[in-house]
């Protein structure tokens, strides 16, 4: 979703700006836009276009691109369609002010009547200009400087928003401001510059010093002056520095075609890196700090509600089933956006877990708000560090995959199945809800699934084959039972999202209730009929599609002769241990819709209509 960068120091901006745009592309976005305070000149020269950062490079080709202060912006459209009018930054009518935002200023309409009946015009279509236009009047009515008129103004808007503010009469000073919408400061060399962004990728080449915004927050960045931090009251707020440190060979595709690819062919290494100093299966233990910290309110609780969307989503509905099976806690899994509005029943002795991969999710983010407000303790699982999410948290345990730039979540998904199964081995051991037997038994065969996944990864040069022959489906239904039920979910979603095909996931023997009636000879059944205790049942429901002509793809365990016997094609995966089969079976899933989206000609790593980073409901 939108993508925001602001430099003030030194250096030339526009390299710094449009880098940094590069860097946030994986966010999802329609057009792009840049303004450049011009020193020689005292002009603010701004350059937009619809389509991709190329295009605005493109766009600002042979022009005055000087100056060492600038701002620039991804946007994903909301109000107003993708075109240059509408693409950020927007400028006041005077032309002195710019702006760039992400977020929705909800009460937009309202402030553009009050602006229009003052005779403000508008050339957008945007809430965003709005803003400028709001920030210029109160600064010329009330005679008084930018930080002061961005104050006053957000003081008036409803809604969330990321913002940062360049006033031609006071070069040097960029202002920003956050309200549900993240931002980050990067402090540069000898605290005189100042790198502002909306997730630190686009600074972590420049500095790890970084002052990560909180809501009802204005930072002023001066160039050569220590930054400022006030609330919207104007009074200053202490600016806590984090050192932030990024790997950046983690933001570059590390020879592959596509993030995707890339991330899908990660996941070994970094769920390495989230079991390390967690899992001991030397030790026989599995040891996550948050567990350790509050043991008794994650003992003691009544039950877990799970919050979160779309893939975290469906991660959640694994650590449902674990956490039920192996502690005996009862766990209820909602999505974000109706949790949030739906008055739930919830209060001290609850624990809200909050899965999310980059922390910014809009509506996983006001669920937990509400959850605290009525008691309940907050437990995060999330990906991205220093987060919005990961910083309303009581407590939690991040995921520590990586960032995931690819649109389509594969690796977070892994990830967080991974956390979810340590924190229910972690509880039911302290609970003692889980024999000592079993409890090692899964420690040992957790250690072993990054390689198995190596195992399964060496099949991508045949599942790349088959997916060559179902590029030209329309439809797809993906069936699972058990824990492989949110993979089947899972497996449509990454189908759908990348490769525009239309997908269903359902519990396999949900499908005589009504899916069945879709089944024929054009129709791929994909199945998920790894051995465990429901494998038959699965096979039976095999034999029913099969009775209609559909063709099966089957998703099984290593060796299976029987369903290869039965099905059109096969892939196999290493033996494991049932709770832990999601880490294995949705692989093939996520090979399969990278390979039919390839062979479709798509955009793997930004599909249309998508954005990494859904921070507004
Ligand atoms: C699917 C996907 C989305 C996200 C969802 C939640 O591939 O990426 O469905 O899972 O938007 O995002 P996070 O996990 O960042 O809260």
């Amino acid at each position: 979703m939108c993508g925001i960068v602001g430099y003030t120091g030194c250096r030339e901006a526009y390299p710094i700006l449009i880098k940094g745009l590069h860097r946030l592309e994986y966010r999802g976005y329609d057009s792009a836009g840049t303004a450049l305070f011009s020193e020689n000149y005292g002009n603010l020269n701004i350059f937009k276009a619809s389509g991709k950062v190329s295009d605005l490079e493109k766009a600002a080709e042979g022009h005055d691109r000087s100056g060492s202060m600038g701002i620039a912006h991804t946007r994903w459209a909301t109000h107003g369609s993708p075109n240059v009018a509408n693409a950020h930054p927007h400028v006041s009518q005077s032309g002195d002010i710019t702006l760039v935002h992400n977020g929705i200023i909800e009460n937009y309409a309202v402030l553009r009547d009050q602006l229009k009946a003052k005779g403000f015009t508008f050339k957008s279509q945007t809430d965003t200009e709005v803003l400028v236009q709001l920030i210029e009047f109160i600064r010329t009515t009330q005679e008084t400087d930018i930080v002061n008129a961005v104050r006053l103004a957000l003081t008036k808007a409803i809604g969330a928003y990321a913002i940062v503010v360049m006033d031609k009469r006071t070069p040097d000073v960029l202002v920003a401001a956050r309200n549900a919408s993240p931002m980050v400061i990067g402090i540069g060399e000898n605290d005189s510059e100042f790198f502002i962004a909306s997730d630190a990728s686009p600074i972590a080449e420049y500095t790890n010093r970084m002052v990560y915004l909180n809501d009802g927050e204005v930072a002023v960045c001066v160039k050569g002056s220590p930054l400022k931090v006030l609330n919207l009251e104007n009074d200053s707020v202490e600016a806590k520095v984090k050192k932030v440190n990024l790997d950046l060979n983690m933001l570059d595709k590390g020879g592959f075609p596509h993030f995707m690819l890339k991330e899908i062919f990660d996941q070994p290494n970094v769920l390495k890196d989230c079991l390390r100093g967690r899992l001991l299966p030397e030790h026989q233990r599995v040891i996550l700090s948050a567990v350790t910290e509050h043991r008794e309110e994650l003992l003691n609780a009544k039950r877990f509600i799970v919050v979160s969307c779309g893939t975290s989503w469906h991660a959640g509905l694994i650590g449902k089933q674990l956490i039920e099976d192996f502690c005996q806690i009862p766990v209820e899994v909602a999505y974000a956006s109706e949790f949030r509005y739906a008055n739930p029943v919830v209060g001290p002795g609850d624990i809200v877990i909050a899965i999310s991969q980059s922390g910014e999710t809009a509506d996983t983010l006001a669920a937990i708000n509400l959850a605290k407000a009525k008691g309940a303790m907050i437990f995060g699982i999330v990906n991205a560090v220093g987060s919005s999410i990961a910083r309303h948290t009581d407590t939690g345990t991040y995921i520590h995959v990586g960032p995931e730039i690819g649109v389509a979540s594969t690796k977070a998904f892994t990830g967080q199945v991974t956390v979810l199964i340590m924190l229910a081995l972690a509880l039911a051991h302290e609970k003692k809800s889980i024999s000592t037997a079993s409890y090692q038994e899964v420690l040992a065969e957790l250690a072993l699934i990054p390689e198995k996944i190596e195992k399964v990864l060496e099949q991508n040069d045949k599942i790349k084959t088959l997916a060559s022959r179902y590029a030209e489906c329309r439809n797809f239904l993906y069936l699972g039972r058990g824990v492989n039920y949110p993979v089947a979910l899972e497996g449509a979603l990454k189908l759908k999202e990348i490769s525009y095909i239309h997908a269903e996931g359902y519990p396999a023997a949900e499908m005589k209730h009504g899916p069945i009636a879709l089944v024929d000879e054009d129709m791929p059944v994909v199945f998920i009929a790894t051995h465990h205790q429901l494998y038959e049942k699965v096979v039976s429901n095999m034999q029913e599609v099969i009775a209609r002509k559909g063709k099966i793809l089957a998703i099984v365990t290593e060796g299976d002769e029987l369903v290869k016997k039965m099905v059109d094609e096969v892939i196999e995966v290493p033996q494991t241990l049932n709770c832990l089969a999601p880490l294995l079976t949705v692989i093939p899933l996520q090979i399969l819709a990278y390979h039919i989206a390839v062979a479709k000609g798509l955009n793997v790593d930004m599909p249309r209509n998508l954005a990494k980073s859904v921070t507004v409901e």
